[in-house]
């Protein structure tokens, strides 16, 4: 598929509380394209997750969107059918995406067939995906249950249905938070390969400063549901405008400002 740019438009989510309507996400704009990651930060509670939610039709109970729109190149899509077939997701805990009594193929098939492919085909591009995602032995792997592999595994097992599915863009919310170091790195390293490699639009939703110098091109920061800032990563760094911005690069260099901590 060859979908160049996805535009969120003036999404706005809200809850009840005690009665009356609360704003949680607030006219949120953004725009992500071929071969780009778009990294979504701020505190926790910011609203980053509800925002993909939004977009892709899948909000939590107690919430609802109040506006926005999202678009493929110009169109405006319903947003249920953005899933899968053109954005594909990633989340935190890829444990509890999986289904503990049925096995990976079971997991792929299910995945691929809703999308209306053939059983072939989709076995195939199954096989593909899993050894484009760093993993070996695809075959085996597609016997296990989630239980028998590990986190990063799994994590990459997430990635390779994404890829199969070859949906032009990636929605990944905090994708590496509860893996360890080492795996987080092989696993940052393998979204930015397939975004140079399959020029994938990432939309990596994350509290890791650390992880955006990695990775991202753009950023986009939230704070209390509203985007505050928007700017290429360098200038995100180098010359944050807005307190927020800044708060989370000053919080993220003190982490590496050895002598700081000593003093
Ligand atoms: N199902 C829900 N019902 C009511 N409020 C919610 C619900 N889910 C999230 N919220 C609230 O919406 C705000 C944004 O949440 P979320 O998008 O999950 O933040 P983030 O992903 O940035 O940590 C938070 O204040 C959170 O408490
Ligand atoms: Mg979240």
């Amino acid at each position: 598929m060859t979908s160049s740019t996805l535009a969120i438009e003036g999404i706005s989510v809200e809850t009840a509380r005690h009665g009356s309507p609360l704003v949680l996400v607030d006219n949120v704009s953004l725009i992500l394209g071929a071969g780009e990651v778009l990294a979504l930060v701020g505190a926790n509670g910011s609203g980053k997750s509800l925002t993909c939610a939004a977009s892709l039709d899948v909000l939590p109970p107690g919430t609802r969107m109040t506006s926005g729109s999202v678009s493929i190149d110009g169109s405006v899509l319903q947003r249920s059918m953005l899933r899968a077939r053109h954005i594909a997701t990633i989340m935190q805990n890829p444990r509890s995406a999986f289904n503990p009594v049925r096995t990976m193929q079971e997991h792929a098939r299910e995945t691929l067939s809703a999308l209306g492919i053939p059983k072939a085909e989709g076995d195939q591009r199954i096989l593909q995906a899993i050894r484009a995602s760093g993993l070996d032995e695809p075959e085996r792997l597609l016997r296990l249950h989630s239980f028998e592999m590990s986190g990063g595994m799994l994590q990459r097992m997430m990635i390779a249905l994404a890829l199969a599915t070859e949906a032009p863009f990636l929605f990944a919310d905090e994708p590496t938070t509860d893996l360890d170091l080492i795996v987080q790195r092989e696993i940052l390293d393998l979204l930015d390969h397939l975004k140079r490699e399959r020029r994938l639009g990432i939309l990596l939703v994350t509290h890791d400063m650390g992880v955006v110098a990695k990775l991202a091109d753009r950023v986009a920061v939230m704070d209390g549901g509203r985007i505050v800032e928007t700017a290429p990563v360098a200038d995100i760094f180098l010359a944050p405008r807005h307190v927020t911005t800044q708060r989370l690069v000053e919080a993220h260099l003190s982490l590496y400002n050895l002598s700081g901590v000593a003093a």
